[in-house]
This record gives structure tokens, sequence and C-alpha cells, in this order.
């Protein structure tokens, strides 16, 4: 583990993630700058096929982005092959949505914690090994004997539990979560989303937070980075996010995510995108998101809005975003049908 902690646990400069098919070039990831602090959670959203996953998978180098950098405690590993990886796999895990595809059915509970263990020669023996096992079952809420079970033995919020200790067994300093609780029962998902919390509290672990889950980011997350096919659109302190989107698209995104407060969510307003995304096989040129945007100009169809960096830290990338961070209202100018109601949530800001 660095000492320094100025160097954050995780950069991303300018990642590309293309693939390269018979039908053309897929930008999945294009041109991606992201830093994760350390101990910070940086909440990852954006819809279906925005490129999360692949962002995910290539900061963890899983995946081998095609152009830009990725660096983890300050050393570049874009490139690293998976031997010259592998000592450095300890500081960053990976914890993925479906934990049955990720966790070795042949393998007990106890041996699938403590693998990274062994492979890191961190537990000096057996026992130390068995000791350690324990100790994380009971931190994700699990009983010694689990250790004896096999995955399929046990329910999914127990088996994401059990990839949560794994992750978590040799000390990482960054957790990338890939959508961790979205494959389990609504009724396990919050108890889930607490234990990672707790965790990242007590262990102060950088978190890549990647969800579709609004309120599970704003409960999570220090930062949010919303991306749209394939870059990231706007990035700012989650609540000043939640309260104040900037961007057009992060104001249709929120717009479509339950409020807490019944009489706001009745009567806020919200904003309907029109169309699919479109393919990341041919983005559209000028802002990505003009195909789509109810406030398009004319300019939005031919120039690429810069992503600038307004007072406070927040993102941007929108030509309607004045310097001194004015911007637009896209629910005024969405469609007549979703404004018959006003919206509490826009008319204040
Ligand atoms: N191996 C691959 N080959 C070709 N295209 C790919 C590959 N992996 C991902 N893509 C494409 O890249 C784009 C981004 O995919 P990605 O899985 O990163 O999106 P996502 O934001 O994680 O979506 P979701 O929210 O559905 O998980 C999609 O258009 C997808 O089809
Ligand atoms: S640059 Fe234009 S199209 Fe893009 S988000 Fe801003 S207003 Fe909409
Ligand atoms: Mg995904």
């Amino acid at each position: 583990m660095s000492l320094d902690n100025s160097i954050p646990v995780l950069e991303l400069v300018g990642l590309e993630r293309h693939f390269a098919g018979a039908g053309g070039t897929v930008r999945a990831a294009d041109g991606v700058t992201l830093t994760v602090g350390r101990g910070e959670v940086v909440g990852l959203v954006g819809e279906s096929g925005s490129g999360k996953s692949t962002v995910g998978r290539c900061a963890v180098r899983l995946d081998d982005p095609t152009g830009g950098a990725v660096r983890i405690n300050g050393t570049d590993v874009t490139t690293l092959s998976r031997r010259a990886l592998r000592p450095l796999r300890k500081d960053f895990h990976l914890v993925f949505q479906d934990p049955s595809s990720s966790l070795d059915p042949r393998m007990t509970v106890g041996e699938i914690i403590a693998e990274p263990l062994r492979l890191h020669g961190i537990a000096k023996n057996k026992e130390a090994a068995h000791a350690r096992v324990r100790e994380l079952l009971a931190q994700v809420g699990l009983r010694p004997e689990h250790a004896d079970r096999h995955p399929h033995e046990l329910s999914g919020g127990q088996r994401q539990r059990i990839s949560i200790a794994r992750a978590l067994s040799v000390d990482p300093d960054l957790l990338v979560a890939d959508e961790p609780t979205s494959a389990l029962d609504v009724s396990v998902q919050a108890s889930v989303l607490n234990l990672l919390a707790d965790l990242q509290r007590d262990r102060g672990f950088g978190c890549l937070f990647i969800t579709h889950d609004l309120s599970a980011v704003e409960y999570l997350a220090d930062r949010i980075a919303v991306m749209y096919l394939g870059q990231i659109v706007e990035q700012a302190p989650t609540a000043e996010l939640f309260a104040n989107p900037k961007h057009p698209y992060t104001q249709a995104l929120l717009s479509a995510a339950p409020v807490p407060d019944p009489v706001t969510q009745r009567t806020r307003e919200r904003i309907v995108l029109s169309g699919e995304l479109p393919s990341p096989l041919a983005p559209p040129p000028g802002c990505r998101f003009h195909t789509r945007c109810p406030l398009a100009v004319d300019r939005c169809r031919t120039e690429v809005p810069a992503l600038r960096t307004l007072e406070g830290g927040r993102e941007v990338s929108c030509h309607l975003v004045a310097e001194d961070g004015t911007a637009p209202d896209a629910a005024a100018a969405s469609s007549p049908t979703s404004r018959t109601i006003p919206n509490t949530r826009t008319a204040t800001r």
C-alpha cells in the first residue's frame, strides 16, 4: 500500500476501449478521464450500453484498453502483462453483478475466500488462513460454518457477501463494484448495500461503484460521474449533482429517479428522452447527446462540447452551460405532455 495519501488509487486518463469487428468499431469507452481518491467512493451512472462495465473492467485490467492510461496507486498498469500485473492484483478487485459467475462452484466458501490470501502469500500458514476466513465471514454477516458450504447451497445475497469477503480478503486499496446488487432480490439489496457502505467506512478502500440505482449511488458515493455513449458528460460531488444537475442528460436521468417524498414524486416533472441510445458503432457528430437533447441548437450538431471544469470542481460538457455555471433547464424544453405538472425540484433551482 502506498504511503502517499495524495496519490489516487485509480486514475483513468483518456481511457479508450474500442472493439473492432466486422460491422465497424464499437467505441464502448471513448476518452474517459476519472479519478478515485484514497478512500473515496465514486459512482458511475448512465443508461444501459453507455460503457460503464467496460470502464470498470479496464480499470482492473480484466480488459485491455485500446488507448489512454490506467494508473493504480500511481503505477501505470495500462499495458502491463498478466504476469507483471499479478503481484499488483492484491491492490484492486472487482465485484461483479452476478456472484454465481465469479465463484467457482467446485470450491468451498472457505477456499474461495482464502484463495487470494494464498495467491499473494498473505496468510503465513493454514491456521492463519482459516482464522482470516472466519474473521472475514463474520465481517460480511455470515457464520463460521458457511466456510464448508459450496456456493450453490447459499442464497444470492449470501453469495454476494462471499464475493465481497473474497475481494476484501487481501485488503485492497480499490474495489470496483459493478452493479453488485442488481441481480439480487429487492428485499436483500439494501442489506448488501449497507454492508458495502459499512465495510468501506471501516476499511477506507477507494471504490468505483457502477450502478443503475440512483438512490444507491446517492447513499454511497462521494462523487458521481455520468456517462453517455462512452464518455463522461458530467461529474460532481453527489449532493451538488442531485441538487443541481447541469447537463441536460443528467437532468433527464435524475428526473426519472424515484424520490422518497410522495408529493414531490407525484408533482415533479419527468424529462422523457426521445429515442434510444444511439449505437456506439457510429456516435452522432458534435455533441453525442444532440439526437435526444431537448435543448439542442445548431452548433450541437457539429461542434463537440469540451468537458470543462467549473468552480467547485464540477465537470460538464455542454455548450449551453455558461462559464459561471449557469445551466439550461431541459425540463422547460421537454415535450409539452411532460410539462403539464410543475416540477418542484427544478422550480427551486
Ligand atoms: N466484447 C465486446 N465486443 C463488442 N462490443 C462490446 C463488447 N463489450 C461491450 N461492448 C459494447 O460496448 C457498449 C458498452 O457496453 P457496457 O457493457 O460497457 O455498457 P454498460 O454501461 O455497462 O451497460 P449495462 O448498464 O447494460 O451493464 C455496448 O454497446 C456493448 O454492446
Ligand atoms: S451541447 Fe447541445 S446537445 Fe449537447 S447537451 Fe448541451 S445543449 Fe444538449
Ligand atoms: Mg454493465
